[in-house]
């Protein structure tokens, strides 16, 4: 009786975004999935790409809200649809929302037919993602039990500054396990080789990826996943979108801007490049050069209070499944979504385009 009490209670105290938008999230990463299936191993990882956002634009668009994209397919010049700033939904009703895409999250992963790519956005009220440019996000991400060990040992926190040891000593306490037992998500980069070997010397295990470092962080928050910490610098997209759905289930990240340019061991004159071209735009979002160390925590990547999270696979993933395309354009799609309310929903939608043709399959 308590327990359906509380389920209750969680219903009827999500915001208007999560309550209106979230169930209408699903078709949109799922449509951009679906587009981006249609790719999977072809070689043509800009014309998935492009797929998934002319397909994730179109369901946006079909959305009573006036939304603009916060983080998006890149600057106005750069990038023709999803740009930062762009305006979306039907401009109808009261909802004003900040939005977060990423409409094929490893586009190589899809080109190459390699497991992890999705179709992942996240939604909240005006101001309540942050406003990141192009670049990349030096980030450590890690689950709710270190949250929890942090507030009961006050002074032992994990830090962006301190030894790869120290940080990872955290967490094995945390979790209750030796250090030996952890497994650290990373990406395989030259420019990680220092991290790695230090991760390496003070005893964890590596888990090299290739593209996609957003899910392995979601993942830091589920229990069972296999992925204790994801560590490296990666997309500042990737790095709110993770900290969209960390702040829901209740983990932490903490993330610093760098240029691109810097953390790949660039010329100077490459560097210097740039900075040229990004720090105006970094600027005009109120971040100067001499603040882009700053490190950033969970509620400064999201301060958001109604913040809603919904990620499709494309191809198979840790806990998604990849889409499934049978028949003439029958489809079968696998789906996260969650919402600051703290309910999380798994949707296995199945898509019959011709029902004479195609019977319901359940496997
Ligand atoms: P795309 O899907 O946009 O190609 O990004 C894939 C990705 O691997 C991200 O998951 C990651 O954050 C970023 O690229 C890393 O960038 P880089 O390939 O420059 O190291």
């Amino acid at each position: 009786m308590e327990m359906k009490k509380n389920c209750e209670r969680m219903m009827h105290n999500a915001g208007p975004i999560e309550q209106e938008l979230l169930p209408r999230l699903v078709n949109v990463t799922e449509a951009a999935a679906i587009a981006a299936a249609h790719q999977i191993g072809r070689g043509q990882k800009n014309y998935a790409d492009q797929v998934a956002v002319e397909s994730m634009r179109r369901m946006l668009n079909s959305l009573a809200m006036r939304g603009t994209i916060k983080i998006g397919e890149g600057e106005r010049d750069k990038a023709p649809m999803l740009y930062i700033g762009e305006h979306v939904g039907t401009g109808e009703g009261d909802l004003e929302v900040d939005i977060a895409v990423d409409p094929l999250e490893g586009t190589n992963l899809t080109a190459d037919g390699v497991p992890g790519a999705i179709s992942v956005m996240a939604m909240s009220e005006p101001g309540g993602l942050f406003h990141g440019p192009d670049v990349y996000m030096e980030k450590i991400v890690v689950g709710s039990e270190v949250v929890k060990y942090e507030k009961e040992n006050p002074g032992e926190r994990i830090d962006l500054d301190a030894p790869v040891q120290h940080n990872l000593e955290i967490v094995a306490k945390a979790l209750k396990r030796d250090v030996e037992e952890l497994v650290v998500v990373i990406l395989d980069r030259p420019r990680h080789k220092g991290l790695i070997d230090e991760i390496r010397n003070s005893g964890a295990r590596v888990n090299l990826i290739t593209d996609g470092d957003l899910m392995p962080g979601v993942a830091t928050s589920i229990r069972g996943s296999g992925v204790h910490i994801v560590m490296g610098s990666g997309g500042s997209g990737e790095a709110v979108l993770t900290a969209a759905a960390i702040k829901i289930l209740g983990g932490k990240v903490l993330a610093r801007l760098v240029l691109p340019s810097v953390a790949n061991n660039k010329s100077k004159e490459d560097i210097e490049k740039e900075k040229r071209e990004k720090l105006p735009r970094l600027e005009k979002m109120g971040i100067k050069e001499e603040n882009i160390n700053t490190i950033l925590d969970t509620e400064k990547l999201v301060p958001g209070k109604d913040v809603i999270f919904a990620a499709t696979g494309v191809t198979s993933g840790q806990f998604l499944r990849g889409a499934n395309l049978f028949g003439e354009g029958d489809a079968r799609v696998d789906t996260i979504t969650m919402g600051s309310s703290g309910v999380v929903k798994f949707t296995d939608s199945i898509y019959i385009k011709n029902k004479e043709t195609t019977p319901l399959r359940i496997k």
